[in-house]
């Protein structure tokens, strides 16, 4: 049985006083809530603040990048081994946004991939096809691309602590959201794809979120579809009751 998961992606989004504010909402809104795993992203400069909110809570931390060294000369990037330090488990890895603006590719994200994981930090990573590119039917081609070039050489028993987001990058930030069927049909592909890579036992176990313009009242038919385990929210997760109630569509 797969544990939903939902996490809050909060881009170059607050300030220190809203990072901690809305932290803290999220922490006091969710109670001990276990039957799903929650997680917040705040930007790196706020980490710590959010971390000393979320500690002995049933919301985790997570960050949104990272470079794959433990330390050394370069100059303003952060390795996995200081996230681990500061109080995160998560480290999204291969968002869209990194991959269009900052040239990430797939050989880079993998390297990525590697290096959290050998520090103890758990992966979400990011997946998705541009409108031209499921215009032209190559959706699944695309995402084949991707879940080779960045899981090349992960094994099976890594994969638990591996969660794919499907994120369409047409549907990110636009306010138009995949419908249930895409996201299912996208979903059940990328199981049986990384089943094919690292074995479908472990597939299986997969945890897959959709991500893109996930919001309230969407949240439950998106949640619902079979290979839908959990959200990455980007907008809706900087309004504290509008992330939860996207959680709580999660809770069936
Ligand atoms: P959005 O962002 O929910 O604002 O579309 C999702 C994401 O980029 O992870």
């Amino acid at each position: 049985m797969r544990k939903k998961f939902i996490a809050g992606n909060w881009k170059m989004y607050t300030s220190s006083i809203t990072a901690e504010m809305l932290a803290s909402s999220v922490v006091k809104l969710l109670g001990d809530e276990t039957r799903l795993q929650v997680a917040v992203c705040p930007p790196f400069p706020f980490l710590a603040r959010v971390a000393s909110v979320v500690k002995g809570t049933a919301v985790a931390l997570g960050a949104q990048n990272c470079y794959p060294k433990d330390e050394g000369a370069f100059t303003g990037e952060v390795s996995p081994t200081m996230l681990l330090d500061v109080g995160c488990q998560y480290v999204i890895l291969g968002h869209s946004e990194r991959r269009q603006k900052m040239a990430e590719t797939d050989a880079f994200i993998n390297e990525k991939v590697h290096a959290a994981l050998k520090a103890g930090l758990k992966v979400i990573l990011c997946i998705g096809e541009t409108l031209d590119e499921r215009k032209a039917n190559r959706t699944e081609a695309v995402l084949d691309t991707q879940l080779v070039g960045s899981l090349a050489k992960i094994a099976a028993e890594q994969l638990k602590n591996i969660t794919i987001a499907y994120e369409p990058v047409w549907a990110i930030g636009t306010g138009v959201n995949a419908t249930p069927q895409q996201a299912q049909d996208a979903h059940a592909f990328v199981r049986q794809r990384v089943g094919g890579l690292c074995g479908a036992e472990s597939a299986k176990e997969l945890i897959i979120q959709y991500g893109g313009s996930v919001k309230p009242d969407n949240a439950a038919t998106l949640l619902g579809q079979a290979d839908v385990d959990g959200a990455l929210v980007g907008g809706a997760s900087l309004k504290a009751e509008d992330f939860l109630a996207i959680v709580r569509a999660g809770i069936c």
